[in-house]
């Protein structure tokens, strides 16, 4: 065992950073003092805007009946496509689309076509909300009715393969070595279809928009996005503004998980609507309007073909997926991705397969793609495992990737075998009997299940900036958004180790576009690709302070090279003696410098170059940074038990491990596994959405009808992460960790129920139905 479980305690390259530092912006969030995009409520004549959406799934409007909606007292307009101002593009053309940079390709209000249920038909503003929303319940909408299409289950339903088209290439067919001989020649062949279901992301705050137009020229949008930069561009390319007229902040953000990536039509509606009637306008999506508005993950089909030797190495593996989309886009998450690099396999191949439907699009959902992708493989190789009597880990071990089979390039790093190791300890898997179902505890049936994941650490860049004040405090700033996560927290922490400072002694600030350019916060970008700017911004104020130094004649480092000074907790010393220097403040003071600006770009796959103490970055690999294939991964392990009488299915015991790099802050972190193991929990217990498959319409679009778990589902979790240093990912060698918390969840918990119950369930969530 060479992992080291107290981390956090032994780790000696740690000073703030890793520590578990409690959130510099708790206390705000409970003392309701943080403003999140629906609470900016005193702009000066603020108005609301509600959605007046489609009932059916398809059709034409064919006209309005506004006479008794626009009798109503406070009512301002009722804006329809009949009236609204046009935008100069609209993501409608496939082309502008593109230069937008949205994820749909439709925006409502631009004709009288309807695509789908909850589509908005119309924006009805008025002074207070029940005043908008009873004149929206009075508004009549005439509409021709068609018979709409439900998803790719409908028999009418016609696939086709996305790949072949120019536009919204997000799926490619892959073809490596020769997987359709190979499976053939396999002595093991195991094929197997998995359903997943429509699921939504659900974040505590719903997508909201305040809209306020500052000059005819000049617009201000408090906008619950994952990404503020994303949004300015998507807002400004439609308005047909420049991006320095659009600003866009988002201080605070109740979760997200995907559905706040991109921006999507209510918030352009929202900023026409207070357009049109020349006031700031606020419109929050209601909880039914969330199932329709921001996307969700695709219901979705994989066929999973794997080909094995008798004693377990996998020889081929065919992966095919079917999803519904949009009349409009072509998007499929990518579940073939993962399939493709988790194991050693000489043979593979994906396909897919889209049917159009009248559903809005589907966008990413946490871990997207490799979410469902591992549930199908990590469901097979349980398969694998149990046919060849073999340990559901051993069986992982003899087909562990050296490196990355899908693109033959070494692992920047990788602590798989760690993980495994240490959760197997954690969970205590080696009392575990093989045979499945046999395991009691009372009439219960036990059953205990593991299954590795992965996510990759995604091409990403973004700048940050850092201003040092001679009195000792500083502000550190970068355009990136806090999910609720902890962004906040790890860039204080960040900041304040590079700065040798305490944390109390550091601000952060992001969430607007005026600050320097982040990321979006998805794909697990943010923790990696945000520090590293901030370390980087911080080493360039020491630069501008070193040179100050050597400069100064009174300074102990005058004429000193700049290259032989180093910073160590706030002190310009010499590298080679330490003794000689002195502090930042002190020689601020003298040199009459009230603060010193410092600006850092973190990048992908480098940083070595500039960032020569980072603890993680090492020069001499700076050119082989782009050759290595740079992933997190991880191992859960899930314990059930089964009422056999009842089919239901409680997880009782939990253990993840996962080596992820650098560590920011060992709480949110843990909180963030626990957070994505649950949402996979959901996933396979109970998250599901229940299309209609005759009207096209949710039938279950609230909390309260859309499960997910609660405290009394989910037991005490234990998390762990390998120490794991990894010199090529990026300056401060993180890796993310939003995603990988929930890829192969909801295999573990499968395999689990198989092992309780020798039944295999391969159609999520897993509902005492399928069990019984
Ligand atoms: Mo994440 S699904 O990339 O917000």
């Amino acid at each position: 065992m060479d992992t080291e479980p107290k981390f956090f305690e032994t780790n000696p390259t740690a000073g703030v950073v890793g520590k578990p530092l409690n959130r510099v912006d708790g206390r705000d969030k409970v003392m309701g003092r943080a403003k999140y995009s629906a609470e900016f409520n005193n702009l000066p004549g603020l108005v609301h805007a509600v959605l007046k959406t489609s009932d059916v799934a398809k059709g034409r409007i064919t006209g309005f009946d506004t006479t008794a909606a626009l009798k109503q007292p406070g009512v301002l307009a009722i804006i329809t496509h009949q009236n609204i101002p046009k935008l100069a593009k609209t993501p409608n053309d496939a082309e502008d689309k593109r230069a937008i940079g949205v994820h749909m390709g439709y925006l409502p209000l631009t004709d009288d076509q309807i695509y789908y249920a909850g589509q908005p038909v119309a924006v009805v503003v008025a002074d207070t909300l029940e005043r908008a929303q009873y004149a929206a319940a009075l508004l009549k909408v005439q509409v021709a009715v068609e018979k709409p299409l439900a998803s790719y289950e409908d028999p009418k339903a016609r696939l086709f393969d996305p790949t072949k088209l120019q536009e919204g290439k997000t799926a490619p067919h892959v073809v490596r070595g020769s997987a359709q001989a190979a499976f053939a020649a396999a002595p093991i062949q195991l094929t197997h279809k998995y359903t997943h279901a429509i699921n939504h992301h659900n974040p505590m705050e719903p997508g909201a928009t305040t809209a306020h137009w500052e000059a005819p020229d000049r617009l201000t949008v408090y906008e619950s996005t994952q990404g503020v930069t994303r949004t300015q561009k998507a807002l400004s390319t439609m308005l047909g503004l420049s991006a320095e007229q659009v600003r866009v902040v988002t201080k605070f953000l109740g979760g997200g998980f995907g559905c706040k990536g991109s921006c999507w039509p209510h918030t352009v509606l929202t900023v026409q609507a207070a357009k049109f009637v020349g006031r700031p306008v606020k419109l929050a999506l209601t909880r039914p309007q969330m199932f329709t508005s921001m996307g969700h993950r695709e219901d979705q089909t994989q066929t999973l073909r794997l080909g094995a030797t008798n004693d377990g190495k996998l020889t081929a593996l065919i992966h095919e997926k079917t999803s519904t989309t949009s009349p409009w886009d072509n998007y499929a998450e990518s579940n073939s991705k993962i399939v493709n690099m988790l194991y050693e396999c000489p043979n593979f191949e994906a396909s897919y397969q889209l049917a159009r439907a009248n559903v809005m699009t589907s966008t990413y959902t946490r871990a997207p793609g490799e979410a469902p992708g591992s549930f199908a493989l990590e469901s097979s190789m349980d398969d694998l495992a149990y046919q060849l009597g073999i340990d559901p880990i051993e069986i992982r071990l003899r087909n562990y990737a050296e490196k990355d089979p899908s693109s033959g390039q070494p692992w920047s790093s990788k602590s798989l075998k760690q993980c495994y190791a240490r959760g197997a300890e954690l969970f205590g898997w080696s009392k575990r009997n093989p045979k499945a179902g046999v395991t009691r505890n009372g009439r219960l049936l036990v059953g205990w299940g593991m299954a590795t994941a992965s996510y990759p650490v995604h091409n990403s860049q973004g700048m940050a900036r850092a201003r040092l004040y001679a009195d000792g405090h500083a502000v550190v700033q970068s355009g990136a958004t806090d999910l609720g996560t902890g962004t906040y927290t790890v860039m204080t922490q960040v900041a304040a180790e590079a700065l040798g400072l305490p944390v109390e002694k550091v601000r952060f600030e992001l969430g607007d576009t005026k600050l320097p350019t982040a990321p979006n916060s998805g794909g697990s970008v943010a923790a990696g690709t945000v520090s590293s700017s901030v370390y980087m911004a911080v080493q360039d104020l020491w630069q501008k302070l070193i040179k100050v130094a050597v400069l100064d004649k009174k300074s102990p480092l005058h004429r000193a090279k700049t290259a032989d000074v180093e910073v160590k907790d706030g002190r310009l010393q010499l590298k080679d003696n330490p003794k000689k220097g002195e502090d930042f403040a002190t020689l601020m003071k003298r040199a009459d410098m009230a603060d010193v600006e410092g600006n850092g770009q973190g990048r992908y796959g480098s940083g070595y170059e500039d960032a020569q103490t980072a603890a993680n970055a090492n020069p001499a690999k700076k050119d082989e940074a782009p050759h290595h294939s740079m992933h997190a991964f991880g191992a859960h392990f899930c314990e059930v038990q089964v009422d056999p009488d009842l089919g239901t299915v409680r997880v009782t015991r939990w253990v993840s491990v996962h080596g992820a790099g650098r560590i920011l802050n060992a709480k949110t972190a843990r909180s963030q596994i626990i957070g994505g193991s649950i949402f996979g929990i959901g996933a396979a217990l109970m998250e599901a959405t229940v299309r209609d498959q005759k009207l096209a319409r949710y039938t279950n679009a609230s909390l309260a009808d859309y499960h997910i778990p609660v405290n009394a589902d989910i037991p005490d979790m234990t998390v762990e992460f390998v120490e794991e240093h990894d010199p090529y990912i990026n300056a401060m060698g993180v890796k993310g960790i939003g995603e990988i918390s929930m890829v192969g969840v909801t295999a573990a918990v499968a395999n689990a129920v198989f092992h309780a119950t020798g039944k295999r369930v391969r159609e999520l969530p897993i509902t005492p139905d399928k069990i019984l």
